[in-house]
């Protein structure tokens, strides 16, 4: 029988004080306080550069260092991790150090750091931020909110509930996973027009629809400054728009997910 994991309060739980959101990428680690009344960071975020391997480890090492530099935000802190996140273990590693897998990630951050940590999939943080202060807010019904980036990411938001781990990167489209076609790493690897993209991208999104029926399909990741050039090119009847909070998705979904 699957028992729902306690919080219990201590004196270094920081509930109900400004929680923290942290977003891990390839290159660089993140963090800002989030202020969730208002969906902004409560302060100035800070960057520091993705260790290389990316090891749970040293990852520890600089939320450790991260946290440091934010002293006034005692608050729980939530982390993104590029892959699939069941109740703080992380369960695949497509684009990031193979030792990730198995790793209970909230177990570890949270003893590093002394802290309420938990780590929340990348997509799926960006899911919860985009519904509730961004591209979908007052959707209704099935929102799909995909990032566009090295991978592609997923995160299904039904009602505003969250269903974690979509993985719909991982779709095979034309007998191919569908990141390795259709990512913005592709595009920049295969130097694809948009035009060359948004094919590939409407493949995606088509088996998407026909699978999912989403009310509302929001496009994020970096490229998504770009949406102009290449959303009005991907030809599916669901309507699908640019994601709204950008690169600050990730930190106030963390934070959001945490509280
Ligand atoms: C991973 C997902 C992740 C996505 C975006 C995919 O390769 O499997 O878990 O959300 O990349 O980083």
């Amino acid at each position: 029988m699957h028992l729902p994991r306690l919080h219990l309060p201590t004196r270094r739980d920081g509930r109900g004080a400004t929680p923290v959101g942290v977003d891990f990428g390839g290159s660089g680690i993140k963090g800002a306080p989030v202020d969730l009344a208002a969906g902004k960071f409560a302060a100035d975020r800070v960057r520091i550069p993705t260790p290389q391997p990316s090891t749970p480890e040293r990852v520890a090492e600089v939320l450790v260092d991260l946290l440091a530099q934010l002293p006034e935000a005692e608050g729980p802190v939530g982390v993104t991790v590029p892959g699939v996140v069941r109740h703080g273990v992380v369960g695949s590693a497509a684009n990031i150090d193979e030792s990730w897998i198995g790793t209970d990630a909230d177990a570890l951050f949270s003893r590093a750091t002394g802290r309420t940590v938990r780590t929340v999939n990348d997509a799926d943080a960006a899911g919860l931020a985009e519904v509730r202060f961004g591209a979908a807010r007052g959707q209704s019904g099935l929102v799909i909110v995909t990032t566009l980036g090295t991978g592609i990411g997923s995160a299904f938001v039904h009602d505003g509930v969250l269903v974690p781990n979509s993985e719909l990167g991982h779709l095979e489209v034309d007998g191919a996973n569908a990141e390795a076609r259709a990512a913005n790493s592709a595009r920049e690897r295969e130097d694809l027009s948009w035009e060359e993209w948004a094919e590939r991208l409407t493949r995606y999104y088509r088996t998407v629809e026909r699978l999912f029926s989403p009310d509302l399909i929001v496009v994020g990741g970096g490229v998504s400054k770009h949406a102009d050039s290449f959303l009005p090119l991907i030809g599916i009847d669901t309507p699908i728009v640019p994601a709204k909070l950008r690169n600050k998705a990730g930190i106030i979904g963390a934070a959001l997910y945490v509280s």
